[in-house]
């Protein structure tokens, strides 16, 4: 059984990247399956600090193929600005190939979703103003723009475009008051990346099983992550797509009796960024010393939008629920060296509701904000862990913090990673 899924276990920018980039050093394929350009994984690899925001983590492996899966929204003109910069780097090493299926965020989209968020004011989402939602709207009202239009002949994909770009005119003047965008001007202008991209376009689902068949190694790479799914996360603070594990296999048509390994990466604390509940927020001292100031690469701060992340305590009740929703069968923990310091640490390990005590997740967003988190205290450790190895190099107070995380979660934490760079990991 080939493949191995790497899915997010809390709300996103748990450090996914650093860890598909590792494990895509072993895969023949590496397959993004959802979202668009409001992701933003980092990889830090000799001198190199990548951030990716539409091409999967594997890219810098050379002859592997890196796959934009079916279930992605691609933004052609961001697209290209990072493939060009991948190139200009040197670091685009593997081979690409754009899902046919996969849906195109068009400049229209862009608009919307900003003047959506503006109209809903104190009620919006916070989303990454990219488009995403727009884009998959448009996909399930099957109006919307595909890769596979970019191989259409040049003056049949000119006609889509133009006609897209019409009826959304309607909504932008007479809905959002906005100027009417040029369909003539998109057209050209989406004209050119067709011609840089149709290449790359081809059957994902094809690909990725045929590579199944030859016994090859297959890792599938997600977005953002379980607590902001569509219909598993804190709705409707989450994204518009599917984040979990048989959201993967969905889309880029995997059977489920193929995947052997699905890990889930957890950061040792919480953050979100956006709008909704978030049990064990903490805004004062310790939240700021978790965050950071925004000076270090791996402070809290979006890697997409630059917008500080709020921060807290780790959520073992969301972790556990992640990896119900996902089937996890390991956790990797992440960015493990920021908690060194802490005089105690805490870790949420129950919720109290309406004076209940609940040991599982409150996924509809208006109870989990009334939720009051139960804290387990731990003693803090003063040493540094950027230099362990083993988990035996790491301070027994730290020890006995991961197996609070394998206890409660009743999965084993395979991997833990101390600090950026690739060999600041501890593989167990
Ligand atoms: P959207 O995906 O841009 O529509 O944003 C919806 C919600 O998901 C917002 O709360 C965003 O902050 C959040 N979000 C989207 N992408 C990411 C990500 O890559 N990391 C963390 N949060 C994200």
């Amino acid at each position: 059984m080939p493949v191995t899924v790497i899915v997010g276990a809390q709300w996103g920018d748990e450090g996914k990247g650093k860890i598909t980039d590792m494990l895509a050093s072993e895969a023949d394929v590496v397959a993004r399956f959802q979202g668009g350009d409001n992701a933003g994984h980092t990889v830090v690899y000799g001198g190199w600090t990548l951030k990716l925001h539409q091409v999967p983590s594997g890219v810098l492996h050379d002859g592997a193929l890196c796959v934009l899966g079916g279930g992605m929204v691609i933004n052609p003109r961001t697209l290209l600005r990072e493939l060009d910069d991948l190139q200009e780097k040197g670091a685009l090493r593997a081979r690409l190939l754009i899902s046919g299926r996969a849906h195109l965020i068009m400049p229209y989209h862009v608009l919307l979703d900003g003047a959506s968020e503006s109209r809903l004011g104190a009620a919006m989402i916070g989303t990454t103003r990219r488009g995403i939602g727009p884009a998959y709207q448009d996909k399930a009202a099957r109006t919307g723009l595909r890769a596979y239009d970019m191989t259409l002949a040049p003056a049949d994909f000119a006609a889509k475009v133009r006609r897209a770009v019409e009826d959304k005119n309607v909504f932008l003047e007479r809905v959002y008051g906005l100027e009417p965008l040029d369909p003539d001007a998109i057209a050209q202008e989406f004209a050119g990346y067709a011609e840089r991209l149709r290449g790359f376009v081809a059957d994902d689902s094809l690909a990725i099983n045929r590579a199944i068949e030859r016994g090859e190694r297959v890792l599938l790479e997600g977005a953002q992550g379980p607590l902001l799914d569509i219909d598993h996360g804190t709705y409707p603070y989450v994204t518009s797509s599917s984040t979990v594990t048989g959201g993967a296999l969905a889309v880029l048509g995997i059977g489920a009796r193929q995947v052997s390994r699905v890990l889930g990466v957890a950061k040792a604390y919480q953050t979100r960024v956006g709008e909704g509940p978030f049990p064990t927020e903490q805004l004062g001292e310790a939240g700021n010393r978790l965050r950071g100031t925004g000076q270090n690469l791996w402070d809290e701060f979006g890697t997409t939008t630059g917008r500080p992340r709020r921060c807290g305590w780790l959520d073992l009740v969301a972790v556990s629920y992640s990896a119900r929703v996902c089937g996890l069968t390991e956790l990797v923990l992440t960015k493990f060296d920021i908690l060194s310091g802490f005089e105690t640490i805490k870790v949420c390990t129950a919720y109290s509701l309406d004076g209940q005590l609940l040991d599982s997740f409150v996924p509809q967003a208006e109870s989990l904000a009334k939720v009051t988190p139960v804290y387990t205290e731990m003693p803090g450790w003063t040493e540094p862990l950027g230099e362990a190895r083993r988990f035996e190099d790491l301070p027994v107070r730290a020890q006995d913090y991961v197996r609070l995380i394998e206890q409660r979660t009743g999965l084993p934490v395979s991997v833990i990673s101390v600090g950026p760079e690739r060999e600041q990991t501890i593989i167990r």
